[in-house]
């Protein structure tokens, strides 16, 4: 819940000016649902991709409030960010919300960056790989293809509390998941994406991305400031 629409297209436009040179990333911004439509116009022409922070799973009806894929898809959104812990903490979000989403979003063409992540009184039981496992589960139960599927791995602990998990702790995780996409379906594991998320900052991008597991980067705080947001994409 981040940036007004005119906050929103002035950090957009020192964002596109900043990474004008970046070649060979993919880059996604996630602005709130009343930026969406202006941003994607901005958009237009440049090698940056739009995504949504939620969506709901019903295709149409009476819902208020909500928003469906297809609206999503008419404002030129490619992605959907599902799961996000923030959405699992204060707004009931379930595994079961989650594979609906999932799955209703797919049917409709977006991307989905499907969020997981344990808590920290979860890693400190030795929980981890445990929650982990029955989130991917639940998450994508009854998903045959993964193709249009990234997955951020997020430890709670980790976001937005300038606490960053460790090139091992991301490492970690990072190959437990693929491991379980892996043993789920097969070889199409090597291809998927897992993005890391929490803390990510200019300073520790880098060591982050050396980790062979980790494939990109969720940013949440260092990406409401155009300047650091672009260094990230640069790469620190
Ligand atoms: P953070 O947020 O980068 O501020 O920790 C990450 C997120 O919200 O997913």
């Amino acid at each position: 819940m981040n940036k007004t629409l005119p906050d929103a297209m002035e950090f957009l436009n020192e964002f596109l000016r900043s990474i004008e040179k970046v070649g060979n990333r993919d880059i996604v911004i996630a602005p709130p649902f009343t930026a969406l439509e202006r941003v994607s116009e901005r958009l237009k022409g440049t090698v940056v991709m739009l995504s949504a922070q939620d969506v709901f799973y019903e295709e149409k009806g009476a819902y208020t409030g909500e928003v469906s894929p297809l609206m999503l898809r008419d404002v030129g959104c490619r992605f959907v960010i599902i799961g996000h812990s923030e959405r699992r903490q204060y707004f009931n979000e379930t595994d079961e919300t989650v594979n609906k989403k999932i799955k209703a979003s797919l049917k409709e063409g977006l991307g989905v960056i499907f969020c997981i992540g344990e808590s920290l009184s979860e890693r400190n039981a030795g929980r981890t790989f445990d929650v982990l496992r029955s989130q991917v589960h639940g998450g994508l139960k009854g998903i045959s293809e993964i193709k249009d599927i990234v997955i951020a791995y997020e430890p709670v602990w980790a976001i937005g509390t300038g606490v960053t998990a460790t090139e091992e702790q991301a490492e970690e995780a990072h190959k437990y998941i693929r491991s379980e996409i892996k043993d789920m379906y097969g070889s199409v594991a090597d291809k998927l994406r897992i993005l890391y998320g929490g803390s990510v900052t200019p300073e520790n991008i880098n060591a982050l991305m050396s980790c062979p597991d980790v494939d990109g980067a969720l940013v949440g705080g260092a990406s409401l400031k155009a300047e650091s947001f672009a260094k990230i994409v640069k790469g620190g």
